[in-house]
């Protein structure tokens, strides 16, 4: 659980973007596009997942982006440090095969996210369509390697920096517009991946996103990340975390994600972060 390589992909005042390189050779060895790790930090520290961006032999890479206590302490180790802890793979791998035209849609860290779907299907022969959003330039990271796996890439930014200002489903709500596609996937922020499900609900096109619900321990038996499937209970670390976006209740995964956000923010306090 050695750090390798650390590199900080972005570096603005309210947040920093960090890629880890991280030695650990069985996870990397099974580790499929779609699945997670859940790492602790330290002994006392909770724990947190995180999805495996890339693998080789004996490294995964992770891409995190500072949000809260443990990110940030993740965020403060070093090249040569190691972790307290890591489990994984975890959930189910994504359906990777060809369904033709196929758009992603990856928004703030959520791109680190599709990087490794985009990438198998594209082995697999899929059209690949990207839009990316990010709230400002400084905080888009992977446009390269986005770009050299895509057949068409999308750039947008809230503040209109870089690309195209607005947000990613301007862009996507054109492209349907114009085009047909046969799947689109979707990782980012609540709002975002909510509001893609209801710009393609009644088109019918098979729509995926992969859920951020709150996890403990990733295995099925805290119950944390419970959200609701088309009226039935689901945990999103064993059954999930990819989910059809129709059927998902969106209002429940937004309240129960900020269930802890001021006993977060007072520990993060008493860290001095
Ligand atoms: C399957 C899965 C894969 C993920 N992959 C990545 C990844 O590759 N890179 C990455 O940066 N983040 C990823 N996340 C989100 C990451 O787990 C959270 O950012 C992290 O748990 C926040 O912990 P914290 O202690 O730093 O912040 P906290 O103080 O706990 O939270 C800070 C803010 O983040 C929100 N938050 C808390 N837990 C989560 C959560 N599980 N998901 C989203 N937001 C949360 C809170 O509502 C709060 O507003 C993933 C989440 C899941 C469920
Ligand atoms: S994280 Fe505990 S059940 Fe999913």
């Amino acid at each position: 659980m050695r750090i390798n390589n650390k590199e900080i992909l972005a570096d603005t005042q309210d947040t920093k973007i960090i890629k880890l390189g991280i030695h650990a050779p069985y996870i990397a060895q099974k580790a499929q596009p779609g699945q997670f790790v859940v790492v602790m930090v330290k002994e006392e520290g909770e724990r947190i997942p995180l999805t495996v961006v890339d693998t080789d032999k004996n490294e995964i890479t992770l891409i995190l982006e500072e949000a809260g206590l443990s990110t940030k302490l993740l965020g403060k180790l070093n090249k040569g440090d190691s972790l307290y802890a890591l489990v994984g793979p975890l959930g189910h791998p994504a359906d990777i095969k060809n369904y033709g035209k196929v758009i992603l849609v990856g928004g703030g860290v959520g791109i680190a996210e599709i990087y490794p779907v985009a990438k198998g299907l594209k082995e697999k022969g899929n059209y690949i369509v990207i839009i990316l959003g990010a709230r400002t330039k400084d905080l888009l990271f992977l446009e390269k390697e986005l770009k050299g796996i895509s057949d068409e890439l999308y750039i947008t930014t809230d503040d209109g920096s870089y690309g195209r200002a607005g947000f990613t489903t301007d862009v996507l709500q054109e492209l349907l517009k114009s085009g047909v596609y046969n799947l689109v996937y979707a990782v980012g922020p609540i709002p975002m991946m909510k509001k893609v499900s209801g710009i393609t609900r009644d088109s019918g096109i098979k729509t995926v996103v992969s859920l951020n619900a709150i996890m403990l321990d990733g295995t099925g038996m805290c119950g944390s990340c419970r959200v609701t499937i088309g009226k039935e209970v689901r945990f999103t670390c064993v059954d999930g975390p990819e989910f059809d976006a129709h059927l998902v209740d969106w209002d429940e995964l937004e309240k129960r994600n900020r269930i802890y956000d001021e006993k977060e923010k007072h520990i993060c306090k008493l860290y001095g972060l």
